[in-house]
Parts: structure tokens; C-alpha cells; sequence
């Protein structure tokens, strides 16, 4: 069993971003126990707050947010911080040499019903050169990642883990370590598993309607296969789902709300999912362009996502070259 601080080091990982990550697992194991706690911690429910977004926010986003803010804080490598749950920033030391972008807790809606959830994490470097404890530094296109993830809080707590190398999985052991469980994670190229909303299908773009009818019209529709559909509602469970064992996940833009390119985060959640499932062979888009291709304009900025498998990401990308767009730039 290889402990994930020493599989790092023996990898060649730099040792500064081997404590940084190291800093950022003590705070998800500490989620991780307070989520095991449940009901009886008296963490369910919603606080009366919203955040920057005009989303509730749960007890326990708050509590995560404040436990990861704190331990990355007090780490001297960390100049910033940059939460979906934070209006703005936060600076640490400054002569830090990493900001880290985090969704302190994924999935939140599924908290009350004990279904899986998960924390996302980024790491970027602060470029050099650059004014210190600015929002500006954190506006990188996801390329710049060098590291991302996610722990899910599932049956058992599991760390999925890029450096730029490839994709590991490393899963909590009652020790309190991390153990690496599966090396080198490599997603099909084929699928006939697909995740989508299904309940917005009257808001999506004409090419989503088609590219998902046609899926649904299985063996007897162009597609020529049989399809199965998942629905979590917590992106790392799926995210997870398809890393293990392939498919798509995708939440498109639609015309509930026209003006926000889509409903999940570029920041904490778009760029650090693509950067796994790009580097375990899959594909990563808005349905348009690359999400880690984007400049990002805005810390808590929208993007459309459509993740998985390499084959059915590029159909699907297909369909919207077909089709003319309606949203206006
Ligand atoms: P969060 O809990 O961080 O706000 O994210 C929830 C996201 C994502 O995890 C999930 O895929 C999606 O929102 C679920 O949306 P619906 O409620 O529309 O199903
Ligand atoms: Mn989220
Ligand atoms: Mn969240």
C-alpha cells in the first residue's frame, strides 16, 4: 500500500506541491468526519444565508468552506484562496507561491439525503512578476492548472488526484491516510452511459435536443445503441462514475437563464474536472470549445460542461457543428 505523500515523492512531484496538497487532505478529512457525523453533529440543513451566486447555502457549505480556508491559510505556501462560497478572495502569505480555487462542497443538495458528495479543488501558481493579493491573479485559463481534484465523500472517501501526469485514486484509510487504490486511471472511449438533467430538456439548444433524442432512440436511432442514463446531481459522484468505468455527464447552457453561460462554475468545478478527465484520456467542452481553453473574464464565471468518454464528447460536439446556435453571444 503506498501512502499518498510518498507515491508523489517517488513520482518526481515537486515537494512544495506535495505539502500543499498534503495541507489541503488534513481539511477533507476533516469534512469527511463531519459528514460521517450527519444528523448527529446537527450540521443538516440551510443557515439563512445566500452566497455570491443567490444560492442557500447549507450548514454544512459554510462549515467546509471555513475548515478548508482556515488549514490552506495557514500553510505559508498559499498566497490566496478562492472559494465558490466566498464573495472574494482571500490572500494568505504574501510571498505564497500557490492560490488554490476550491467548491468546498459539491453536490450539496444531496447532503439531507445522505447521498454522496464531494470537494473540488484547483491549484494554480501565482505568475511571476505579477501584483500580489489581486482577484486578477487567480483568472487563469484552466491549462495553467498544476494540480487538481476532487475527494468524494461516498461509501468510502476516495481522492482522485492530477499533477499533470495522469490521474491516481487514493482512498481514506481508517488509518487517516490516503492509499493509492488505482494508478494510471484511463477512461473508455466508448460509452452508452449518459448523465444529463433531463427536466430542463425544454430549455436546452436545439443541437442538445437532437444529440439526446437521438440517444434515447437507442438501437433503432442513428446512434445504433441501447443508452442508460444516470442523474446524481452532485458532479463529483458523476465525474467519479465516469472516470471509473466511462460515459458522458453534461449540464448545458439552457434559456432558464440566458444571459449565464451555463450553471456550473468555470473556477471550482469546469477547469479542475477537465483537467482529470483530460488526463485520463477523455474530453472536456463547452459543447463548443475547450473549458480549459477559456480566458476567464470573472472569479465566480458560469461555463457550460459536457465531460467523458472521447468518442460520445466528440459526437456530441458534432451535433452542435450542425446545428446553428441560439445563444447569444
Ligand atoms: P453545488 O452543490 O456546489 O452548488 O453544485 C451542484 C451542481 C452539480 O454538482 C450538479 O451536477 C448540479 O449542480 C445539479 O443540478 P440540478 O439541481 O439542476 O440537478
Ligand atoms: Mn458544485
Ligand atoms: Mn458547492
Amino acid at each position: 500500500m503506498q501512502l499518498l505523500g510518498s507515491y508523489l515523492k517517488h513520482h518526481d512531484t515537486d515537494t512544495e506541491l506535495v505539502e500543499l496538497i498534503e495541507t489541503l487532505m488534513v481539511a477533507c478529512k476533516e469534512i469527511a468526519l463531519q459528514l460521517r457525523e450527519g444528523a448527529l453533529a446537527g450540521i443538516h440543513g440551510t443557515t439563512d444565508n445566500t452566497n455570491v451566486q443567490g444560492e442557500t447555502q447549507k450548514k454544512l457549505d459554510v462549515i467546509s468552506n471555513d475548515i478548508l480556508k482556515e488549514v490552506l491559510l495557514d500553510n505559508p505556501l498559499v498566497h490566496g484562496v478562492a472559494s465558490e462560497e466566498e464573495d472574494d478572495p482571500v490572500f494568505g502569505n504574501p510571498e505564497g507561491r500557490f492560490l488554490v480555487t476550491f467548491d468546498p462542497l459539491d453536490g450539496s443538495s444531496n447532503i439531507d439525503i445522505n447521498v454522496s458528495v464531494g470537494t473540488i479543488f484547483s491549484i494554480l501558481e501565482v505568475p511571476e512578476g505579477a501584483p500580489r493579493n489581486s482577484v486578477d491573479l487567480f483568472l487563469q485559463p484552466g491549462r495553467k492548472q498544476v494540480a487538481a481534484g476532487y475527494v468524494l465523500y461516498g461509501p468510502s472517501a476516495v481522492l482522485a488526484l492530477t499533477t499533470g501526469r495522469g490521474v491516481n485514486m487514493f482512498t481514506l484509510a481508517h488509518t487517516g491516510d490516503f492509499l493509492l487504490t488505482r494508478e494510471q486511471v484511463q477512461i473508455p472511449h466508448t460509452t452508452k452511459e449518459f448523465a444529463i438533467n433531463m427536466s430542463n430538456h425544454r430549455h436546452w439548444e436545439p443541437a442538445m435536443r437532437n444529440y439526446i433524442g437521438d440517444l434515447l432512440a437507442g438501437s433503432e436511432g442513428p446512434r445504433a445503441k441501447n443508452y442508460n442514463m444516470r442523474w446524481i446531481a452532485s458532479m463529483v459522484a458523476e465525474v467519479h462514475r465516469v472516470l471509473t468505468r466511462g460515459g458522458i455527464f453534461t449540464y448545458p447552457w439552457d434559456s432558464r437563464d440566458p444571459q449565464k453561460p451555463g450553471k456550473l462554475r468555470l473556477m471550482y468545478e469546469g477547469n479542475p474536472m477537465s483537467m482529470l478527465i483530460e488526463q485520463a484520456g477523455g474530453l472536456s467542452t463547452t459543447c463548443y470549445e475547450h473549458i480549459m481553453d477559456i480566458d476567464p473574464q470573472e472569479i465566480h464565471q458560469r461555463v457550460a460542461v459536457a465531460l467523458g468518454s472521447r468518442e460520445e464528447v466528440e459526437a456530441l460536439m458534432q451535433y452542435h457543428r450542425d446545428t446553428p446556435s441560439v445563444i447569444q453571444q
